[in-house]
């Protein structure tokens, strides 16, 4: 498995992904605005066939923030998002930014599961925080590289 920059050729099939992923599912165009406005942007690839994306980038100058990470169901729990992860903090330590945050569906228990084996804590449970009326959790995670590469 690598882990390398998105590029526009990988449009559709990630945006394939995100289909398969996500009930309130992000548009193509907008996937594609948000590499060119220059949010990081990861695939992850099994024999060149893309697996899985992150979309990162920051909340503030100190504080990063994960916006989606999706993994295609057939590769799921095969260690590929939480390669994802770690790349996207290892991108973190190298701009000196120590803590990350996200939101995730409080019925999402594999993301939260996943998050929390990676080390984030549970900050803010908020009513309504989706437009669909699901609750959301806010998360968080002081990031410790070498204590995070371990879990690989
Ligand atoms: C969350 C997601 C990215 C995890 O990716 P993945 O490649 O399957 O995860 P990994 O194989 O790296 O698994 C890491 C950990 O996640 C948790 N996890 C993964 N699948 C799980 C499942 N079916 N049930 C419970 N926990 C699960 C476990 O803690 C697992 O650790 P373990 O293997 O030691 O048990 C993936 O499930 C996914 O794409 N989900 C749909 C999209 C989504 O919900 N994204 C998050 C939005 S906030």
């Amino acid at each position: 498995m690598k882990i390398r920059g998105f590029r526009l050729d990988d449009l559709d099939r990630v945006y394939e992904i995100e289909l398969n992923s996500f009930s309130n599912p992000y548009d193509k165009l907008i996937l594609k605005d948000l590499f060119n406005i220059g949010m990081c942007f990861l695939v992850a690839t099994i024999d060149d066939f893309v697996v899985g994306y992150i979309l990162f980038g920051l909340k503030t100058i100190d504080t990063g923030h994960i916006m989606s990470i999706a993994v295609d169901k057939d590769y799921m729990n095969m260690g590929v998002g939480t390669k994802l992860l770690i790349k996207s903090l290892e991108y973190y330590v190298i701009f000196n930014v120590f803590k990350v945050k996200l939101e995730v569906r409080s019925t999402n228990y594999k993301a939260i599961n996943f998050y929390k084996k990676m080390g984030f804590i549970e900050t803010n449970f908020v009513h309504s925080f989706y437009e669909d009326g699901c609750d959301g959790i806010k998360m968080s995670l002081d990031i410790d590289v070498e204590k995070v590469k371990g879990k690989e």
